[in-house]
């Protein structure tokens, strides 16, 4: 599998931080069962009801003391470290997993938890607590910091660095992912049409599944680190 490989690119998604106790958005207990899309991600809700956007985002922030990276985090990282060709790690996810296991090759197309962002300059800014709304921007003064999370409509981050590591990419992986929200649902097009291998690690079957490859079905904990292991042996 491995021989021909040099650059790698994997999207990573909430299934990848499930088994560390992180909500994911669909299926049974999911971000969406309790919340309206309508009403907590998307710049007509932040406009409508600020308090209840930032708190949305306040909660999911206070959350991530509690939870750690699991053995998928960490193999993804290891991986990071030991791979010799090109290798970018696009997340869907807004936690800082990732970081915390030690992943440095890293994008997150949907923003993070542990930013604010000023809509009035465009400056971020590293934000642990709670995040009122009308805080002061340090940049430029405004009292305009949000959370830094790219809503619904708006345009994910770094999608050019993305489409360029696809274009090479020999092989790309998906992992955690319902494979329901584009563009990151379109990577494995993408990929394909750059003749770039496609493998999925899943759950569930994704809206994708059919895209791929190659699909395994299991838990990101047990597959992740075994593909990984895989990788690095030439296998
Ligand atoms: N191991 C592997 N996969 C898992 C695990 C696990 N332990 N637990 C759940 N999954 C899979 C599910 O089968 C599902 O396909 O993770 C996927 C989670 O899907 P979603 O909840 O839809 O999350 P995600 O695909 O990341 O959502 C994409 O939608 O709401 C937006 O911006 C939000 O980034 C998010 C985007």
């Amino acid at each position: 599998m491995t021989s021909d490989i040099r650059n790698i690119v994997i999207l990573t998604g909430a299934g990848v931080s499930a088994e560390s106790g992180v909500a994911t958005f669909r299926g049974p207990g999911g971000l969406w069962e309790g919340h309206r899309v309508e009403d907590v991600c998307t710049p007509q809700a932040l406009a409508h009801d600020p308090e209840l956007v930032h708190r949305f985002y306040d909660e999911r922030r206070a959350k991530l003391a509690t939870v750690a990276p699991n053995a998928a985090h960490r193999a993804l990282a290891r991986l990071d470290a030991e791979w010799p060709g090109a290798l970018l790690l696009v997340t869907q996810n807004v936690d800082d997993l990732h970081e915390r296991a030690g992943s440095q090759r890293l994008v997150h197309m949907h923003g993070e938890l542990r930013s604010a962002l000023c809509a009035a300059c465009g400056n971020r800014v590293g934000w642990e607590d709670s995040l009122p709304p009308e805080s002061e921007c340090p940049h430029c003064g405004t009292p305009a910091l949000r959370p830094d999370i790219v809503f619904f409509g708006e345009m994910p981050y770094h999608m050019d660095q993305v489409e360029r590591a696809l274009a090479e990419a020999d092989l790309f992986v998906s992992i955690g992912t319902s494979g329901a929200v584009y563009p990151a649902a379109g990577f494995v097009q993408t990929a394909r049409h750059h003749r770039a291998a496609t493998l999925e690690l899943n759950l569930d079957p994704s809206e994708g599944s059919l895209w791929f490859g190659e699909s395994r079905m299991g838990r990101a904990g047990a597959l992740v680190p075994a593909w990984v292991e895989e990788m690095l042996a030439g296998g």
